[in-house]
């Protein structure tokens, strides 16, 4: 049987950090993609912006169930009620494709390099983490057994990762680190899981309230001006640009399964047709 094709079919989706930013670009663009009948689960701590983030998801794809869930990843405590909630009573059979849209996540403090990190930090970067590595990789494998392998079943999970992945930058030590685990973390259950397809998506430097973050609060003076740069440069991307970009990368569909793929290593759409 042929795989069911990635959009127009019913789809069962779950957007970490849909709350605001990329994550709330990534619901519109891809819920209007999505078969009928299709359900969409935003997740994040702020239940007024998961809100905002469902409704205009219902503006511009009617026919899509979009529910929110209001979770906190950091919490460990938490976090086996806050998996049960996004999967929900959900039955498999219902949907031939479901997605995992792993993109919440969050910047370290950038007031100290590497160096002046303490014992006393210890329970931080427990709880950094805990949001950035340790939940995705438990939403990730509840995800797949709440779904598994079944004939027909397309099952795709994406990371959204970032060039600090490959690139250290300074000041962004933990979330450098937490990239490239994440990454790992996906190539190894792309190998594990050779039916399912992985991504590693990196969505080029998006005006966010997490950019804003690092161009306030990063000690380094080299690393502010880069980002600055961006701006002034008239290179930084509004959020929905990249969701684009990532449903075309999807639509292609021709990535190998757990590779790190760019918004600039993939023209736009536009380039691809005349092209
Ligand atoms: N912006 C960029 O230039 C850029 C570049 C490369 C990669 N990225 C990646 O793109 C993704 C989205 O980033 P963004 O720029 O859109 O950032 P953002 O605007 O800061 O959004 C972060 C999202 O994560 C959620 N989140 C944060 N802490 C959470 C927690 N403890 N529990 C649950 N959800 C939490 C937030 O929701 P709540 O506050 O409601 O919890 C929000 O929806 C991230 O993975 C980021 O690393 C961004």
């Amino acid at each position: 049987m042929a795989a069911t094709q990635v959009f127009d079919s019913k789809t069962f989706c779950i957007i970490t950090g849909g709350s605001r930013g990329i994550g709330r670009a990534i619901a519109a663009t891809l819920s209007a993609k999505f078969g009928p009948g299709s359900t969409v689960v935003l997740t994040g701590r702020s239940t007024a912006d998961l809100n905002e983030t469902q409704r205009q998801v219902q503006a511009v794809a009617p026919g899509v169930n979009v529910s929110v869930v209001t979770a906190d990843l950091a919490n460990a405590g938490t976090l086996s009620e806050s998996l049960s909630s996004l999967t929900g009573t959900t039955n498999p059979s219902d949907f031939q494709h479901v997605l995992l849209i792993n993109n919440a996540a969050s910047i370290n403090d950038m007031s100290r390099y590497m160096k002046q990190m303490t014992a006393s930090d210890v329970d931080y970067v427990q709880q950094y983490f805990m949001l950035n590595l340790t939940s995705m990789l438990m939403l990730t494998s509840h995800f797949l057994r709440t779904f598994p392998k079944r004939e027909g079943l397309r099952r795709t999970v994406i990371n959204v990762t970032s060039l600090c992945a490959i690139k250290p930058m300074k000041t962004s030590g933990l979330y450098n680190t937490g990239k490239a685990a994440r990454e790992m973390m996906v190539r190894t259950y792309a190998i594990e899981e050779p039916d399912v397809r992985f991504l590693n998506y990196s969505p080029g430097p998006v005006d966010t309230d997490m950019y804003r973050e690092i161009i306030d609060k990063s000690i380094d003076q080299e690393f502010r001006e880069m980002m600055r740069d961006l701006e002034t440069k008239n290179v930084l991307l509004k959020p929905h640009q990249t969701a684009a970009k990532l449903a075309v990368i999807l639509e292609g569909d021709d990535y190998e399964s757990g590779a790190h793929v760019d918004y600039f290593d993939v023209p736009d759409k536009e380039e691809n047709t005349s092209s």
